[in-house]
């Protein structure tokens, strides 16, 4: 029995451990998070050992009711750790054989930390992808109000950021909310595929002791057991896969904050941000900066680090445990909590956004946003389509040259050019309503949208 002053593994050694190795090693400071899944999981092996008659159910009872109380006096910061306590599941077992005894030093058997550990880390990671999945689908509601209410709100598409071709603003936010569909999607093949115990893999083969791992997944809630032990004991690749899930996903939050900000700029003034999701500056009293969006955009990179930590530290590295795979948990803990952080701030600033949709609609009187459609319009008079194009530049051209306006021109010059109703093509509303194909910008494409992606909430919600 463990004294919880020497490791837990004291019986082999003479020496303490050195001060600075103890302090090198420790993790508790940061797998303390991870005490109510280590209970959950520990519960679920006690009843293992129950049930491989290990056990008698009076001890199986004490077990239980002891690490539910050591659970619930992490919880509530009444549990005294030791110096000793290596790391969360240390603490645990130490706190329940103080509590019982020797009865307590039997709860470890058939089972090792690195069975464990990993058990725990994806009962820890699926909690979060499910809060994470929530804030996500939040965020999409939040888009496709927004949306909704702008399916006829006219504004220049840009591409390389320059006035490209007219849409819908409720298009363009329904482009961030299909991304945010896709992240969804991947969080729930993450989950799936997460959903493995690795309890009754011992140290990395198994154990002697008949236990049944199916029986422990099924009472942990999880899909499956482990298939190979030393796979089991090894396997990162639930934290990496969320890891690369997470960099994505607030990849996609920065580009919405990057468009936030930028349709913010008062260069640009398109919208504005809520006093309440914009701050002002110590020194100059007119500002209104959007600090929300560029941490929303900052902290993208992150998350990008916390992958790149964790595919590091794995590539290379043998099968088996090893002490190096103490480090795969604070980049998850870290990109989970930075999404949770995001998540809910730029929900809030999209939900209250002002969009200045005058100002959208001023911005269309760029006449460059209507050359396609006057080459598309050659084009539907069978003229091919580079020839339309070269066409459409000359005139805009000679109108540049001329200091002239395309909507200067006569109904003489239009039917010259070719496009007798040229003038009437000049118009964001028209230009948008002529794209009626489904995906495109027009207001039956968005409200289309809009509801093809509530569908996918809402089956979601029901899975
Ligand atoms: N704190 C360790 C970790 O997070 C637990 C596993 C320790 N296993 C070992 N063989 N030392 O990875």
């Amino acid at each position: 029995m463990t004294d919880g002053s020497s490791p837990l593994w004291a019986g082999r050694f003479s020496t303490p451990p050195a001060p600075e190795a103890h302090a090198l090693g420790r993790s508790l400071h940061f797998d303390v998070r991870l005490a109510s899944v280590d209970v959950d999981a520990s519960i679920a092996h006690v009843r293992a050992l129950q049930d491989a008659s290990l056990l008698d159910a009076t001890e199986s009872a004490a077990l239980e009711e002891a690490l539910a109380a050591v659970g619930d006096d992490i919880a509530e910061g009444r549990f005294a750790f030791h110096d000793a306590d290596e790391d969360i599941h240390s603490a645990i077992e130490r706190g329940v054989t103080d509590r019982l005894g020797d009865l307590g030093a039997k709860l470890h058997a058939g089972r090792s930390r690195n069975d464990l550990v990993v058990t725990d880390l994806r009962l820890w990671l699926l909690a979060a992808g499910r809060r994470i999945d929530g804030l996500v689908v939040a965020l999409s509601e939040a888009l496709i109000a927004r949306a909704r209410e702008h399916a006829s709100t006219v504004m220049p598409g840009t591409t390389h950021a320059r006035a490209a071709q007219p849409v819908t603003l409720g298009h363009h936010l329904l482009a961030h909310g299909w991304a945010l569909a896709r992240d969804l999607e991947r969080l729930r093949e993450w989950s799936v595929r997460t959903s493995t115990s690795a309890l009754g893999a011992g140290a990395t083969a198994t154990s002697t002791l008949g236990l049944d791992p199916d029986m422990t997944a099924a009472r942990l809630g999880m899909h499956r057991a482990f298939a190979n032990s030393i796979d089991a004991v090894s396997d990162r690749d639930f934290v990496q896969e969320f890891l690369a899930v997470a960099a994505i996903c607030a990849t996609h939050l920065s580009r919405l904050a990057a468009d936030l900000a930028r349709w913010t700029d008062e260069s640009l003034g398109w919208a504005s941000l809520d006093e309440a999701y914009s701050t002002g500056s110590s020194m100059m009293p007119q500002k209104r900066n959007p600090d929300t969006a560029e941490l929303a955009r900052g902290k993208a990179a992150r998350v990008a680090g916390d992958f790149v930590s964790l595919t590091a530290l794995l590539q290379g590295l043998p099968l088996g445990y090893h002490r190096d795979l103490q480090e795969d948990k604070e980049p998850a803990f870290d990109a989970a909590d930075t999404l949770e952080l995001v998540l809910p701030a730029i929900t809030g600033a999209v939900a209250t956004l002002r969009f200045d949709v005058e100002a959208m609609r001023a911005a269309c009187a760029n006449e460059g946003l209507y050359a396609t459609d006057l080459a598309e319009a050659l084009v539907r008079d069978g003229v091919p389509f580079r020839e339309a194009h070269r066409r459409t530049g000359e005139l805009l051209k000679r109108v540049d040259e001329e200091g002239l306006s395309l909507s200067g021109l006569t109904d003489e010059e239009w039917t010259a050019f070719g496009v007798p109703d040229g003038a009437a093509l000049l118009d964001p509303d028209r230009s948008v309503a002529a794209r009626t194909m489904p995906g495109g910008p027009s207001t039956e494409s968005v409200l289309a949208q809009a509801e093809a992606l509530d569908a996918i909430l809402q089956a979601r919600a029901g899975s």
